[in-house]
């Protein structure tokens, strides 16, 4: 067992209208109530929803108004690369202050659908920092026949471009990391296939970007066809230099009761030893 703290986030992407995301977190929040009070949690485990847009306000209100012990937060899916001003359309990371105190960047849907480059990710993750929250960066291959090594080498490369352009927009490494930066490994092949990665590639990824990064103590998630079925799979690894941090999941998040086990799954893994 281990005492590093693990992330478990929900990703419900656009599935859902707000008040259906809303009805959702209601039946999350009163699931796992009681298991997180009486687990200490934040301080073993966080558990973040990243609702639509949409739905960021209410969610948040929901949980700060009728479960304010359990202590779950609310993440934003993305915010904008441009600052507050005339930009229609834009969510900038200073607007989701007091509302999120997380963003997803960087995830391979942005990528896919809206040619989401490593500068535009990297740019992200300077506003995101500069507004005082705490990025999730996700990063992942599209290589599901590669070996090992090819991949770790490919996830490693996709993080030095975000962080390059990072820098290059205002926030170095050591900003990112005092933002209480996150990373998410999702490779492309395993999101929404039903077939998650091994643990052995996620923790190669994992020991890779550490190693990489010079940051033994990085948080690595995992993302990718998560379910409650194998969810304690992933926290095996006894110490934080070869072991994942948390899950990112999605189409199992939009179950309240998949999400629930799960999580129920990783308080079991923060149990300290
Ligand atoms: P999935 O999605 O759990 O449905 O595979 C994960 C993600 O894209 O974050």
């Amino acid at each position: 067992m281990s005492s590093r703290q693990i992330t478990i986030i929900a990703n419900w992407k656009a599935n859902l209208p707000p008040s259906e995301e809303v009805a959702l977190a209601k039946e999350i929040a009163a699931g796992l109530e009681g298991a997180l009070q009486a687990s200490g949690s934040p301080s073993r485990l966080r558990v973040l929803l990243a609702p639509s847009a949409l739905g960021l306000v209410p969610v948040a209100s929901l949980l700060r108004r009728e479960y304010p012990q359990a202590g779950i937060e609310v993440a934003a899916q993305d915010s904008s690369l441009s600052s507050a001003g005339a930009f229609t359309g834009e969510i900038p990371a200073d607007h989701l202050v007091g509302i999120a105190p997380a963003v997803i960047v960087g995830h391979s849907e942005r990528r896919r659908d809206h040619g989401e480059s490593g500068e535009v990710v990297g740019g992200k993750l300077a506003r995101v920092v500069a507004a005082g929250l705490a990025p999730v960066l996700c990063l992942g291959d599209n290589l599901p026949e590669a070996g090992i090594a090819t991949r770790v080498a490919f996830v490693q490369a996709q993080c030095a471009a975000a962080f390059d352009a990072a820098e290059r927009a205002g926030s170095s490494a050591a900003q990112l990391f005092a933002a209480g930066l996150v990373i998410a490994y999702e490779p492309v092949w395993a999101i929404g296939t039903g077939t998650p990665a091994s643990v052995e590639i996620a923790e190669a990824i994992a020991v890779g970007l550490r190693s990489t990064l010079h940051r033994e103590d990085l948080p690595v998630l995992y993302g990718g066809s998560v379910d409650a079925a194998t969810a304690a799979t992933w926290f095996g690894a006894p110490t934080k230099r070869t072991g994942l941090d948390g899950l990112l999941v999605g189409g199992a998040s939009l179950h309240a009761d998949r999400f629930v086990a799960i999580v129920r799954a990783a308080l079991a893994a923060a149990e300290p030893a």
